[in-house]
């Protein structure tokens, strides 16, 4: 191992002793965490110690699975929006970004929605687009270049929405989505875009209220 994996390795182990029983724990991502994360696993085989991981990678999810880390097991949220496929939106309240990590960290995802979500194309709702404030203009042209029909997201006071992560938010108003994942994915690779409101696939099941009562749908 060189130096800077050594020292890598110090402050991974370091960190982990800061971890006790019961704690659930955000566990990061990339080569530093990694150590970290292996430092936890050998805790929670020696010591037998008990914790949840709150994962924000796929990566780390794996790593931390297989060291016998539990990662959260169960996600309930709302949605704005939802079709037969388990496409969604999210992000009518601004919390799409920490939505899509805490979603991203969990096993199981479960919506509830009052039936008026459920869909038979995404779209209509718009699409949140969380967008960093340096250079947000410049995302917001391009959008409109697109014809993307964007919308900056405002709050009571007429001033531009701040997310947790203080960043803007950009309505597109496309109306219903003929290729959500086409849609997603230019969005995702556009500098300056942090994260978007489309959840496609990423829950595995939805309880919709209605007037008779109870409908659950599962992932098709
Ligand atoms: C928050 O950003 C959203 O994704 C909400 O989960 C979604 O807007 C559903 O909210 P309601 O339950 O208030 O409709």
């Amino acid at each position: 191992m060189n130096q800077q994996d050594s020292l890598k390795q110090l402050v991974g182990q370091t960190a982990a002793k800061l971890v006790k029983n019961g704690m659930i724990v955000g566990l990061g991502t990339g080569s530093t965490v990694r150590f970290l994360v292996d430092a936890l696993g050998k805790r929670v085989q020696e010591e037998g110690l008990a914790i949840t991981g709150v994962t924000t990678s796929n990566r780390t999810t794996a790593q931390a699975t297989s060291l016998g880390i539990k990662i959260v097991d169960l996600t309930i949220d709302g949605a704005d929006e939802v079709d037969r496929d388990f496409y969604g939106i999210k992000g009518g309240g601004g919390a799409l970004l920490w939505e899509k990590i805490v979603n991203d960290a969990s096993t199981n995802n479960v919506w509830i929605v009052d039936q008026s979500k459920v869909v038979d194309w995404i779209g209509a709702f718009g699409v949140p687009v969380e967008v960093i404030p340096f250079g947000a203009s410049k995302v917001f042209a391009k959008f409109e270049h697109q014809g993307y029909q964007p919308q900056w997201r405002t709050d009571e006071a007429g001033q531009l929405y701040r997310t947790d992560e203080n960043n803007y938010i950009i309505d597109l108003k496309l109306g219903p989505l003929t290729d959500p994942l086409a849609l997603a994915e230019d969005l995702i690779n556009t500098v300056g875009v942090v994260e978007h409101g489309l959840f496609l696939n990423r829950v595995n099941q939805v309880i919709v209220g209605n007037e008779a009562g109870i409908t659950t749908l599962t992932a098709p």
